[in-house]
């Protein structure tokens, strides 16, 4: 099939390609074949497909059930949460699951990776959500994280469980060092996933230092035991939020070590801007990782909604748009090429983030996914909240 006039990913002047068997096959001036079904798209932007790098689907679509967070608090939403978890079932959490997947693809998301509790004795949401990455396969390939939720060390058998997860099915292994009793456990939790991660040739993707505490330091461990397992940019360390009040000279010292270990960052712009600060007065922190430096120094930061409709975050339909303009005000990414290519916070970025760049983006020869947004470019779509028109996978119409 080929498809005339798109404008790929901010292009200036508008390209065809073609997809066979399932593939991208040519991009440029092409002419159509003998019998060749042909779609005009007429200028439209086509990027590929989006990724939500971050997001906690067991949760997900449960705000004010059975009550609300008043506050909006962290504290007031594990409350919540602990009353929502009283009706947590097999039944339930697929619904749920599969309701947000399909908001996710309806607004052009083919790839979610999504942390799932694992601090859990039945390993219940686990079990779950490995039946429903196979079911769901054709409208959005998930990724799993085993997220020991309450600690690895701090969890009665924390180590048992996350190895269990791993054995399961897990596609990488999760940890939370900032929320260990000590540091003395912090270290040792990270230590363990990495090491776990290594053993069965698994993805790490670790909650880091998501607190507003300056002297939370789980990055630097997660950063040298990446660099000395080789682990490289398998590892990635999410919200990082603590980086955002560490002091400059011991920033300047650890950027070194972050390049050296070519490690992933997923910054949660929505989420960290809504339940970060919340212990300050005035001024308040924004608690966002450094986003602009991490760029600025050449390392990978993806951007991921967190929470969509749960009692830590009560809004969110599944469209990534929210997330990169958010994301855009609080990290001061508001220059015109800052714009036009924040697009890469949820699309290459991202897949970096979830290591499948080997099969993504538009490119001869990688699988024809795709989607077509209803704009000239993404600043336009951007600013107007374009609608996605359609969405490819693997050369198929998805939506
Ligand atoms: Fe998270």
């Amino acid at each position: 099939m080929l498809f005339k006039n798109a404008c790929i990913e901010n292009s200036t002047q508008l390209q065809d390609f073609r997809v066979e068997d399932g593939l991208f096959k040519e991009i440029g001036n092409l002419t159509q074949a003998e019998g060749e079904e042909v779609k005009d798209l007429e200028g439209k932007l086509v990027l590929p497909p989006f990724i939500e790098s971050h997001v906690h689907l067991d949760t997900c679509l449960t705000a004010g059930d059975p009550v609300w967070n008043m506050s909006g608090t962290l504290f007031e939403g594990i409350e919540c949460w602990s009353k929502r978890k009283e009706k947590l079932n097999e039944d339930d959490i697929r619904e749920r699951v599969k309701k947000a997947v399909q908001m996710y693809a309806a607004h052009g998301v083919q790839f979610i990776r999504t942390h799932v509790d694992v601090t859990d004795p039945s390993l219940m949401a686990m079990k779950t959500m490995v039946d429903l990455r196979e079911e769901l396969k054709d409208v959005a390939e998930i990724q799993i994280v085993a997220f020991p939720q309450e600690g690895i060390l701090s969890f009665p058998k924390g180590k048992e469980l996350l190895t269990e997860a791993v054995k399961m099915g897990a596609d990488a292994v999760g940890a939370i060092p900032h929320f260990e009793f000590t540091r003395e456990y912090s270290v040792e939790s990270v230590n363990f996933a990495m090491e776990l991660a290594y053993k069965y040739d698994k993805l790490v993707d670790v909650h880091c230092d998501e607190i507003d505490d300056e002297a939370s330091r789980g990055l630097e461990t997660v950063a040298t035991r990446a660099l000395e397992l080789g682990l490289f940019d398998k590892v990635t360390a999410s919200h990082t939020t603590a980086m955002h009040s560490y002091n400059n000279a011991y920033v300047l010292k650890l950027m070194r070590l972050l390049k050296m270990s070519r490690i992933n960052f997923v910054a949660n712009p929505l989420v960290n801007t809504h339940l970060q600060g919340r212990a300050d007065t005035y001024p308040k922190r924004r608690g966002v990782t450094r986003v602009k430096e991490l760029l600025e120094a050449g390392i990978n930061v993806s951007f991921g909604h967190d929470d969509i409709f749960d009692p830590w975050y009560p809004l969110g339909n599944g469209n990534l748009r929210d997330v990169v303009f958010m994301g855009l005000h609080v990290c001061q990414l508001m220059g015109y090429e800052d714009i036009m290519n924040s697009y890469r916070f949820i699309t290459h970025n991202a897949a970096k983030t979830l290591h499948i760049t080997d099969r993504y983006g538009i490119e001869p020869g990688k699988p024809a996914s795709f989607v077509v947004m209803d704009a000239t470019d993404y600043y336009d779509a951007l600013n107007r909240n374009a609608k996605c028109m359609a969405s490819y996978m693997k050369g198929g119409k998805r939506h």
